[in-house]
């Protein structure tokens, strides 16, 4: 049976915007921000710390953190010690961390393999944990590497398991290119549901072969109540070749509103925040909702 209630995660202002080719203003992202939470998106990745000369779309993260409102829960990704010690200074207490399933994904992102990451992870994660912060843990390569192909199910449950015995609270499953389809994604959130039954699990779907539906409606059915979005479509891994954007999260809002499953998002207000980023992306934003929203 589907559940009465999902949470979004909007990842608009971090996974939508990294990989964009035009400098996006600070204070048109502000706005942006601004306009998702007015929307009632309560939880959203802001911004990443991380090196701003591997992803200089995010350079802004502190001044991003820093101005806008922390209420709900406001992510930052950060990959290492660095960002973690930079994201507390600017008042962050919800935190992602990342790792790639796949060894050569991982280290075309993160310079490491996955076991050196893990590594690398566990410290700062049981850390982050004692001192009261959130962590979700976001899985790439979950499902397809663009360096390996398909990835056994049962290397990313694997990493799972090892993130969840860290005591995670939250673990983000994502595929990264967009290549699962709803078969795929109905066994492996089934398996890992059935797992972790005391840890949110989150469904990250990206929509290079606009099957991201589909496959949130199969994650929906295997028990999952939290998906990773981004409006407009927006996003990518500037790491991840091949990958297109996040399934877009007013057409999502649309598919559940329309099963009378409830988001706490206002659609009207959630096409408003699309709008005020529309002008500064380069690529025309063309997902279902939006279009009628210009159309009307
Ligand atoms: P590196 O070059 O191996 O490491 O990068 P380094 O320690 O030598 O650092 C290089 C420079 O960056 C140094 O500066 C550091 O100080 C600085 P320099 O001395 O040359 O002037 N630096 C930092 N600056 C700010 N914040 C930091 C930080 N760390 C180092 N935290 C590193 C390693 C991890 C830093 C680099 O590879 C990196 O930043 N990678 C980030 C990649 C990324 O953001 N990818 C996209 C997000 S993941 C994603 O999109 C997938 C997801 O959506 C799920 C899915 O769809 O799959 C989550
Ligand atoms: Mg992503």
């Amino acid at each position: 049976s589907l559940p009465n209630k999902v949470t979004i995660i909007e990842v608009g202002p971090r996974d939508g915007l990294q990989n964009e080719k035009n400098e996006v203003p600070t204070e048109v992202k502000l706005e942006f921000i601004e306009k998702l939470q007015i929307a009632g998106v309560k939880e959203m990745e802001l911004s990443s710390f991380v090196s701003p000369k591997w992803v200089p779309q995010m350079k802004d993260a502190k001044v991003i953190v820093e101005s806008v409102s922390k209420v709900g829960r406001q992510f930052v990704l950060t990959p290492n010690e660095k960002g973690v010690e930079l994201a507390k200074q600017a008042g962050v207490n919800s935190f992602a961390i990342f790792v790639g399933v796949s060894d050569s994904f991982n280290k075309k992102n993160i310079n490491k393999t996955t076991r050196e990451s893990m590594h690398e992870l566990k410290p700062i994660v049981e850390r982050l944990l004692k001192d009261g912060h959130f962590v979700r843990a976001c899985i790439s390569t979950s499902f397809y590497c663009p360096y390996e192909g398909a990835i056994d199910p049962s290397k990313t449950i694997e990493i799972c398991r090892e993130f969840v015995s860290w005591g995670v609270n939250e673990l983000s499953v994502a595929d990264t290119i967009g290549m699962a389809n709803p078969k795929e994604s109905y066994l492996l959130f089934d398996a890992i549901k059935k797992e972790f039954p005391n840890t949110l699990i989150t469904a990250h779907f990206h929509d290079t072969r606009k099957m991201g539906l589909a496959n949130i409606f199969a994650a929906l059915q295997a028990g999952v109540d939290r998906f990773d979005s981004s409006v407009g479509g927006l996003g990518g891994c500037p790491f991840a070749p091949g990958a297109t954007g996040n399934v877009a999260t007013e057409d999502v809002v649309n598919m559940l509103h329309q099963m009378n499953i409830e988001t706490g998002i206002d659609l009207e207000l959630l096409l408003q925040a699309v709008n005020s980023v529309a002008p500064y992306v380069s690529r025309p934003i063309e997902t279902g909702m939006y279009k009628l929203f210009k159309s009307k």
